[in-house]
């Protein structure tokens, strides 16, 4: 591997160390929300749980959905506890008890020391719910909304600088679903007047469900044709499973990510092109992780309960692997990629689990996430990687060694993220650092277990643990490391 201080991609925004808060399953109530806990602090806020999301240094949080939001009216989550409705939730099939809402959120935001990304209902509704929302969340006051706001306790506007317009309003399965044109026009006549409110908002237009979609990359094309202008930014999300058991396959799966991102910024510029424009649209990869182990249990659980245990997925050594290679194709695009949510933060395909009145613990997938999270804000710089390659069921050339590097923001240490896909083997990696001279390793981070399907669970929090003892060494401005097999690596160097 080759790293120059001058061949560079680009900043690294650090809202790509996003996450995700839906009301799902035990996401909030039981996950970051759960009055009476021994943890719990007077608004019912978990403590333990705060500090996991502490540890990951979680700078923005995309909330109330997902698919929930399309059916949702936020004025039901506002206002005194006691007036609030419940209701039927359909697109998770649940009750929605409405204890907590958009400024609890907003609380256990500041809280966690993170800020709100908010997402706007247009499945069931459209620009004048949003632009009400906007104005009860960031107008000072004077007005009916955002006095309504001062009367429920909150004095200073929340001013939310990021809204998502709808969620994944291409697929059949959303509330609301939408063809690319009805979508375009919702979303270019919500944004301006949203942005009319607050005009120094920033926001988010839907792109495909998934790089899997029929209607993929039409959809991000129309779409931008229609709403060029009003927006900034258009989503991705993607999520990837192992179901056939093919581990060489399911690793391989970050190069699938690194085509969905080519593929969308190649749209993005071409509607640009069209337009003749200067501005760019950005890339917010608003939900990815690996989804998939929850499916046959979620299949099981009867409808119209609160809080019913949905996609806790349990992730294993494996899941980490392929995480750390998501982690780091997005930090390949950082010149493009400026917000991304792993979904999502607690108990829902998340990095956090809790027991409902019992302990918090870290999935193993947690790792790569606050590893890159900590170390990897600054400058992404270009991987110039030779490894030897191998074929997978649905990927040729896949290169064993997935790897890039990250300049501190303060220049003085670079860190090298390096994912070692062979399952067998151990793999020498040479890091020629040419144009930093001497340095020397800080530490090289490890996490590698014999057992792929390893996980941490209530009983063994500690399974999957990052160890330090990487054997990185430094001659000059050469650094030489044996990379374990099947092992997530973190080598910072000064
Ligand atoms: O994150 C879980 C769900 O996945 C979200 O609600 C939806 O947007 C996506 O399909």
């Amino acid at each position: 591997m080759i790293v120059d201080k001058d061949f560079t991609i680009g900043e690294v925004d650090k809202r790509i160390y996003g996450s995700f808060i839906e009301h799902l399953g035990r996401a909030v109530y039981g996950g970051i929300y759960e009055p009476g806990h021994p943890e719990a602090d007077e608004q019912g806020f978990r403590n333990d749980v705060i500090e996991l999301v502490q540890g990951l240094d979680v700078p923005i949080v995309r909330y109330p959905g997902g698919n929930f939001v399309s059916g949702y009216n936020w004025e039901d989550g506002v206002g005194p506890v006691e007036l609030r409705p419940k209701r039927l939730e359909l697109a998770w099939r649940t009750i929605e008890p409405n204890l907590f809402g958009f400024n609890e959120f907003v609380d256990w935001c500041r809280k966690a020391g993170t800020e709100a990304m908010m997402a706007v209902n247009l499945g069931t509704r459209g620009p004048e719910e949003a632009r009400q929302l906007v104005e009860y969340s960031n107008h000072p006051s004077g007005t009916h909304l955002s006095d309504l706001r001062i009367k429920h306790g909150y004095k200073d506007p929340h001013n939310i600088k990021t809204w998502c317009l709808g969620n994944e309003m291409d697929g059949p399965w959303q509330i609301g679903a939408k063809t690319a044109v009805e979508y375009g026009r919702i979303a270019a006549e919500t944004a301006k007047v949203m942005k009319w409110v607050d005009p120094t908002i920033e926001l988010v237009a839907c792109g495909s469900s998934a790089l899997g979609m029929p209607t993929f990359p039409e959809w991000e094309s129309t779409v931008l044709d229609l709403a060029y202008n009003q927006v900034d930014y258009i989503s991705l999300h993607q999520y990837y499973g192992n179901r056939d058991n093919d581990t060489p396959n399911f690793l391989a799966q970050s190069m699938g990510m690194d085509s969905f991102i080519n593929t969308v910024i190649a749209t993005c510029d071409y509607i640009q092109a069209k337009k003749r424009s200067k501005k760019k649209i950005n890339l917010s990869f608003d939900e990815w992780n690996v989804w998939y182990h929850s499916n046959a249990a979620d299949s099981k659980i009867d409808p119209w309960s609160i809080a019913p245990p949905q996609l806790e997925d349990v992730y294993n050594h494996e899941d980490a692997l392929l995480v750390g290679s998501m982690l780091i194709s997005m930090l390949k695009r950082a010149d493009r990629v400026k917000m991304a949510c792993i979904a999502q933060l607690v108990n829902v395909i998340a990095p956090i689990m809790t027991a409902n009145g019992g302990a918090a613990w870290k999935q193993t997938i947690y790792f790569p996430y606050m590893h890159t999270s900590i170390f990897g804000r600054g400058t992404a710089l270009v991987p110039l990687v030779t490894s030897p390659k191998y074929d997978s069921k649905d990927y040729s050339d896949v290169p064993y060694l997935d790897a890039v590097a990250v300049l501190s923001e303060n220049q003085e240490e670079v860190t090298v993220f390096a994912v070692n896909r062979h399952l067998s083997e151990s793999l020498p990696l040479e890091i020629d650092l040419r144009s930093f001279g001497s340095c020397r390793v800080i530490e090289h981070i490890v996490l590698e277990h014999d057992d792929l399907k390893a996980a941490n669970t209530i009983d063994a929090p500690n399974r999957v643990t990052p160890h330090t003892g990487g054997d990185a060494t430094a001659d000059g401005s050469k650094i030489e490391a044996l990379l374990g097999k099947a092992s997530w690596n973190v080598i910072r160097l000064k």
